[in-house]
Order: C-alpha cells, then structure tokens, then sequence
C-alpha cells in the first residue's frame, strides 16, 4: 500500500466547488466500475479529495476501494436522506490515509430501483451533506432503473461506458436518451460528459467498425483516449489496489489514459 500520493496538483487548479460524474451503462459487465475505480486513482494521484458513491447492488468498487466497516450504507441514506446517514455511511478507502472515501454499497439499494422519480432528488439531496470533497464519482448498476435515474440526478455530467461491440453500441443510444429525458425532468443540470470505449483492441477489425460508428454517430462525445484491455487492470482491481501504483507498462499506459479522462472531466463547468 503506498498511500495517497498527493504529486501533481490540488483542487485549486480546477477551481473549488465540487463536480459529481455519474459513470453508467444500460450494459453490464462494460467496464463502469473500472473506468470509476481509474479515475479514483487519477483523483487520489493528483490530491483531489474524491467520495466514490456505490450505487451498485453488488458492491463491487465498494470492495475493490478496500472499504470494510461503516457503521451505514446507501441504502440508508436513500432511505432516508440526513446528515447523519451520509456520515455513518461513508468510510475511508484503503488505497490511501486520506483523500479518498466510499459511500458504502449495499444489496438492500436495490429496493430503491424501481423506477419511480418521486425519489429521485435523494442522493442529490444527501450529497449536499458530504462535505470537503473536489470530486464524487458515482458508480451506477448495471441498468437505466430508479438507482441509475437516482444516481445521474445528483450529477454534474454523466459519463457512459461501452465495449467497441454491436449490442453494447446499441445500448449507448438508450443510454443517452435517458441522459437527456432526465435533464429535461428531475436533472436539469445533467449533461453528458461523453462515451468511455473501454476494452479496446488494437486488432480487431470488428471493434475498429464499431469504434467508428460510434464517433459518426456521436462526434466528439466519444471521449479520447479509449480504454485498452490490459490483464493489469483486472490484476490490480483484485488487489484493492490503484492502477496508478500498480508495477508495469501496461498500468502505466491505464494510468495515463484514466489521467486523460478525469483531465477532460474537470474541465466541465462545476455547479
Ligand atoms: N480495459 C479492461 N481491460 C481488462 N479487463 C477489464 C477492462 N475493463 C474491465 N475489465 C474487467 O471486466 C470485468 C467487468 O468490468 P467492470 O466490473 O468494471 O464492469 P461493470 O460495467 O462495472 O460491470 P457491472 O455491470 O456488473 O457493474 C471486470 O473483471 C474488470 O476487471
Ligand atoms: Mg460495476
């Protein structure tokens, strides 16, 4: 464990107030936790103070982030949204001593996936409680239900993963409509940051066909540079540890594009 490592900047270069990045996919399984996880670990690298919200059921960037105990998890808060939940229910990520939190995941979230938008201002709600942070990443189930709609109401910008592969193309569409359906209702001040394309391959013919139908299709939303597949990142996800302190090219090259990314996120206007 190296701990944060506070190098290249703080939150002042970016200006102070904070930006929520809501990271979702209609898909599962297209790299939504990875993609929130790398740039947690570009934010811990760079010494922003980073809250990663677990909205997913299963848990996953709860477990990877190294988060054991708290005395509460996010289903409270959506539940009932207070001060004290948001506080009982964030715990400290072991990638790092300070600087990065988790606003723990829990199974019970997924009675609140209904889709239902009377309940959709909570997290936006108990968001305004966590106080002292520069960035929060919410990472989202793997659905466009009541969680996903909960989850890209409390965001600045939304940010939307797929794999360069037919179906998962598809979905991106079904994903940017609800972006937008949300703006217009309970989001106003949601828009998307862009199309992550994670797992790239250099050469596969069929990826590079759907790469390019999705930049004809959606232009400069596909965010640059696209996510390579590298064994490195599933290695250090099972580690609980950082890509950024992960040895080897290969994370070296994840950790470049995820500085890349979260670059391109800060730079939209906070609220
Ligand atoms: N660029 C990549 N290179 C190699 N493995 C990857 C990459 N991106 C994701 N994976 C692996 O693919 C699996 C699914 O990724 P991940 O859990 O991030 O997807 P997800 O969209 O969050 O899934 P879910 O829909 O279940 O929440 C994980 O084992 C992860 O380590
Ligand atoms: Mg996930």
């Amino acid at each position: 464990m190296s701990g944060a490592r506070f190098v290249s900047g703080t939150s002042s270069d970016y200006g102070v107030r904070v930006l929520v990045v809501g990271v979702c996919s209609l898909k599962g399984g297209v790299g939504k936790t990875s993609v929130t996880l790398g740039l947690a670990s570009a934010a811990l690298e760079r010494g922003l103070r980073t809250l990663v919200v677990d909205l997913d059921p299963q848990g996953d960037s709860t477990m990877a982030l190294g988060t054991t105990a708290s005395r509460g998890d996010v289903s409270m808060v959506l539940d009932a949204p207070s001060p004290q939940a948001v506080e009982a229910a964030t715990a400290p990520s072991s990638w790092a001593d300070h600087g990065l939190d988790v606003l723990v995941g829990s199974e019970r979230s997924v009675l609140h996936d209904r889709i239902d938008d009377s309940d959709a201002d909570r997290l936006r709600q108990a968001l305004s409680w966590a106080d002292g942070y520069d960035l929060v990443l919410i990472d989202c189930p793997p659905s466009l239900g009541g969680l996903t709609r909960t989850g890209l109401t409390a965001c600045d910008r939304a940010v939307v993963v797929t794999e360069p592969g037919l179906f998962a193309v598809m979905a991106v569409g079904r994903a940017m409509r609800t972006i937008d359906e949300l703006r217009r209702g309970p989001a106003p001040s949601l828009q998307p940051l862009g199309i992550v394309v994670n797992r790239v391959r250099a050469r596969s013919v069929e990826q590079a066909y759907r790469l390019q139908e999705l930049q004809t299709l959606y232009g400069p939303l596909v965010l640059t540079p696209s996510i390579p597949e590298r064994a490195a990142l599933q290695q250090a996800q099972g580690a609980a540890q950082p890509v950024h302190v992960w040895p080897g090219a290969a994370a070296a090259e994840l950790a470049d594009v995820f500085d890349q990314l979260l670059d391109r996120a800060m730079r939209a206007p906070r609220r």
